[in-house]
């Protein structure tokens, strides 16, 4: 903070100005590289009008003074003054809302929040909260500014009080409003769907409105929250890039608006067609956080960015920087059809492959063996699974394997007993029949009996026998929700469900879930710090899922396993290298069964398992680098780990004539660097380390096949 007006925030790759403007407003006068922060310095950056143009209106008496908010750049705006983009506020009755500045405050670390997930503080975390007012509507709106300094990320929230003395109800409400100069961008989301997963679209930004929104109730494969403005001539490695990314996990919206007097604004939060909320008089509410981040380095700038952000201030304490262990799931391998001496059999055989824990899946409660029945019924079926969850635990550790279980505590089956005792406990619309998901209904988790319940019922069995992991699923999509606002009251009983069932257990590795990647974002990560990232293993498909996610989320959060060829979804055959290739860069589990694997399949498999084991924790958690593509048909990604930097390098596709290809790296290194294949019988060799970044011919990488190299320093 420099004075009343000007306040600087820094973290170690960006400045964010927001200064008051003339007649109160808060504005944001830069989001960019570091700035020198002396007052003279930031005194630049403030916006100097002479003149009115044409079609705009003045905020008061245009004699009096220029000021025009709709040209202003601002950091909080809303809507009837003059301000014609889209706004951060909305309130029922009042569609014209003024908020000037009242007061400010700076604190260290974090401030807590009643109910929705926020980041921890790191080194250096500050916050900082500008107060504003609308005296005429009653209401006061802080905008809380957090900096992560270690991790280049600012994140925002508002907090609205009603300082009337009627109920007011907010429809919409933000977490941020900011307008950025218009660099000349394209927008970049992660879109897609079941089994395509975070598939990036690049749109260039012309003056229209353009809105990355779920409407699913959860925050959803089809766009996910996290979204990047960049420069049109950014790659992976050039340009800058603005980040932004909600720790929210229902309905989101976020506008990018193009155009006006030489801004670009950007508005996120909750999707106001999900958002209502009602205010009493001096009641306070909350918007999710959004973390936003800054890198003139490219799409991995921002990857290093938000990767060291969530593994250092978002993922539960214990597991940061905690290797995750090799998984074993035997969901593939055999859906619904098993017992215990067919998992059994199975886990024997997973440990020779190096897996540590053994993920019991989908069919092992009330009276599911298949989709229609079951869901709800949490006691473990004995018919199947003789001895119970205990028994299995006991068989397990013979082999050296922990014990996972799956759970979809936020859906019923209408035939399992939950449904046929408490029929009202699923969401429904008066007088409509509810739409079904997989045959399931959902859980009102707004209602506190039904948290109760699920708190009870869950804490009853993850107590009942040494389980050390959970993958918490969630199989549909929202509808039959009449109530307006009920989806945010919905992820608020999540989150408390969550809170209540693993906040007492940090010692159980939750891997949250939703069809794969349906809930892939800040918000579950708070709770658990890996998520199956698609319900789809075909290598060739999860290289573009991964590669999509991991803008936003670290290796260390993509769990990837390697699954049976032909796959399960796509019919591909892939080879056992190929498959392990594309899942070692990430969380690596094995999702198959292991008696279909030829004897030299499986022993490659535990060989490569051997070696992810030793290296996990510089994959997991090193910085990971795309290599924009050379013209070769290979996708290339390097991470730096302790021991060197890894240079995958993966066959996608090439072109006859493309066979002979580059090895290159995101950085070049000043002297000879050593490059050793990781795996096969070709010997290390040397090259100039500067001529990495450029490109070395290399040998032929066909269709489907991977290199893997550890790059060193020579001698
Ligand atoms: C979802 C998950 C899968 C598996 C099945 C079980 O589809 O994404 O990994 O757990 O449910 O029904």
């Amino acid at each position: 903070m420099l004075d009343d007006r000007v306040f600087h925030l820094r973290t170690q790759c960006s400045s964010m100005v927001v200064g008051i403007g003339p007649a109160g407003h808060v504005e944001q006068w830069w989001w960019g590289a570091p700035l020198d922060g002396t007052a003279e310095a930031l005194g630049g950056l403030v916006p100097r009008w002479d003149e009115v143009p044409g079609l705009v209106l003045t905020h008061g008496h245009t004699s009096d003074s220029p000021l025009a908010l709709n040209r202003q750049p601002l950091a909080w705006s809303s809507h009837g003054k003059g301000d014609f983009r889209q706004p951060g506020i909305g309130v029922v009755g009042q569609r014209v809302l003024d908020f000037t500045h009242h007061s400010h405050a700076v604190v260290e670390g974090v401030l807590p929040s009643g109910g929705l997930p926020v980041a921890d503080a790191g080194p250096g975390t500050q916050t900082l909260d500008i107060t504003t007012r609308d005296e005429v509507a009653g209401l006061e709106v802080t905008l809380r500014f957090t900096t992560f300094p270690a991790s280049g990320v600012i994140t925002r929230r508002t907090l609205v009080t009603n300082i009337g003395h009627e109920p007011i109800v907010l429809d919409r409400l933000a977490s941020f409003v900011m307008d950025v100069p218009n660099l000349g961008f394209d927008v970049v989301t992660l879109d897609g769907w079941w089994l395509s997963e975070a598939h990036q679209t690049r749109t260039p930004l012309g003056q229209q409105v353009l809105t990355n929104a779920s409407v699913t109730g959860a925050s959803s494969a089809a766009h996910n929250p996290g979204l990047l403005v960049v420069e049109s001539r950014a790659d992976d490695q050039h340009g800058r890039c603005l980040g932004f990314n909600l720790v929210y996990s229902g309905s989101h919206a976020t506008t990018v608006e193009g155009g006006q007097w030489g801004t670009v604004r950007v508005v996120g939060g909750p999707n106001p067609i999900d958002f209502a909320w009602r205010l009493a008089p001096g009641e306070t509410t909350e918007s999710p956080e959004a973390a936003l981040t800054f890198s003139d380095q490219g799409l991995n700038g921002v990857r290093a960015n938000y990767g060291h952000f969530v593994d250092h201030c978002i993922v539960p304490e214990r597991w940061r920087q905690r290797p995750r262990p090799v998984v074993f799931n035997h969901w593939e391998g055999t859906y619904f059809d098993y017992d215990t001496d067919v998992l059994l059999a199975m886990a024997a055989q997973a440990a020779q492959l190096g897996a540590e824990v053994f993920v019991l899946d989908d069919g092992w409660f009330g009276q599911r063996n298949g989709p229609l029945a079951g869901l709800g019924d949490w006691s473990v079926n004995t018919d199947k699974l003789a001895g119970g969850l205990d028994a299995l635990a006991r068989g397990l550790a013979e082999h050296g394997l922990d014990l996972g279980l799956w759970v979809e505590p936020e859906s019923v089956n209408v035939d399992s007993d939950l449904y046929r005792a408490h029929p009202d406990w699923a969401i429904a619309a008066p007088g409509r029949r509810p739409s079904e998901g997989r045959h399931q209904l959902l859980l009102d988790l707004t209602r506190p009996e039904v948290r109760d319940h699920l708190v009870g019922v869950l804490g009853d069995v993850l107590d009942s026998a040494p389980i050390s992991f959970v993958k918490w699923d969630m199989n549909r999509l929202f509808s039959d929700a009449s109530e307006p606002g009920f989806h945010h009251r919905y992820v608020l009983g999540l989150y408390e469900v969550l809170g209540r069932v693993f906040g007492p257990r940090p010692h159980l590795l939750l891997e949250t879930c939703s069809s794969g990647g349906n809930r892939f974002d800040l918000g579950m990560l708070r709770f658990g710090p890996q998520v199956w990232a698609s319900d789809c293993t075909d290598p060739f498909q999860r290289l573009r899922i991964q590669q999509g996610h991991s803008l936003f989320y670290p290796a260390s959060t993509i769990s990837a396993h390697v699954s049976a060829s032909p796959n399960h979804q796509t019919g591909r055959v892939t080879s056992v290298d190929f498959r392990f290739g594309v899942a070692a860069p990430y969380v690596l589990g094995i999702e198959l069964d292991p008696a279909t694997l030829d004897p030299h399949d499986r022993a490659r498999l535990a060989e490569r398992v051997a070696w992810y084991r030793r290296h996990r924790e510089g994959l997991q958690f090193g910085r990971h680098d795309h290599v924009a593509p050379a013209l070769d048909g290979r996708q290339r990604l390097a991470v730096t780990t302790p021991e060197g930097v890894l240079v995958a390098e993966y066959g996608v596709s090439p072109r006859p004539g493309d066979a002979n290809g580059l090895l290159q790296a995101p950085r070049g290194w000043p002297g000879m660097v050593e490059v050793e294949p990781v795996f096969g019988d070709k010997s290390p060799f040397v090259l100039p380390g500067a001529a990495l970044v450029q490109g070395v011919p290399t040998t032929p990488l066909p269709d489907g096949h991977c290199h893997l190299s550890m790059l060193r320093p020579a001698g």
